[in-house]
């Protein structure tokens, strides 16, 4: 799959000194990479010998959780780059979007790993959030800075509350059942849950930090967009 250039949909927007941000990975694509580096090889230790293997409920959970957040990862994605196309020419805003969208692109590669190595199937959703992502990412940096961080504020609060409510589930999995707790992948999983949504948390403050709930029209904003948030992750769940 080849990466859309938006500087190329919004000719009118770019800036004088163009932006030579790298998206993803030198391929600069969202396909997975199937050679992880070392550092972000999460499921380098199989589950151990002692482990029971999982139910088909168990099975099942994991499937759809990795599924939808391997979704939301690429909605961000596409979030943090349609504001960056609008936003990257403000000297205080560029490298603030550029972080956050860096954190996105590592969440999303290593999700991308983890649906490659389970061969999960990708929600068939996927063309749908790479259109609403982007528009949405780019149709709140056009109404303003404010809006924009609103639009974040809104998307990591849901991402955050998602993000934990999987962790519950997996405690809950793992509580009282020693034989599950043996499993060395499930393990990582969770600590990459966690390392995630507190990467999000952090998204969510400095969106708050930078005058998101000033935006013009806040509450109707953030309502609808956390929303619309709330439904993708239920739909790419299911579909
Ligand atoms: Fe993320
Ligand atoms: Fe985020």
């Amino acid at each position: 799959m080849t990466t859309r250039r938006p500087s190329s949909w919004l000719p009118f927007l770019r800036c004088q000194q163009r932006s030579q941000y790298p998206y993803t990975s030198p391929s600069n694509s969202h396909t997975p990479r199937l050679i992880p580096t070392k550092a972000e090889n999460i499921l380098e230790t199989g589950p151990s010998p002692k482990s029971r293997p999982l139910t088909e409920k168990e099975r099942e959970f994991l499937q759809s959780a990795i599924r939808v957040n391997q979704a939301g990862e690429l909605g961000a994605n596409l979030i943090y780059e349609g504001q960056y196309a609008i936003l990257k020419c403000d000297p205080r805003l560029k490298p603030l979007i550029r972080h956050m969208w860096d954190q996105e692109v590592h969440h999303l590669d290593t999700f991308n790993k983890l649906v490659a190595k389970h061969r999960i199937r990708p929600t068939a959703l996927r063309p749908l959030w790479n259109v609403a992502g982007y528009a949405l990412g780019v149709g709140t940096a056009l109404l303003g800075e404010k809006a924009a961080m609103a639009c974040t504020e809104a998307i990591e609060t849901e991402i955050g509350g998602h993000y934990n409510d999987q962790l519950r589930t997996l405690l809950d999995m793992l509580k009282d059942d020693k034989d599950l707790l043996q499993n060395g992948e499930l393990k990582q999983l969770m600590d990459t849950i966690r390392e995630f949504r507190d990467d999000e948390l952090e998204h969510l403050d400095t969106a708050v930090e930078h005058d998101s709930k000033d935006a013009e029209g806040y509450h109707v904003l953030f309502n609808i967009i956390r929303g619309g948030c709330k439904a993708a992750i239920w739909l790419s769940q299911r579909v």
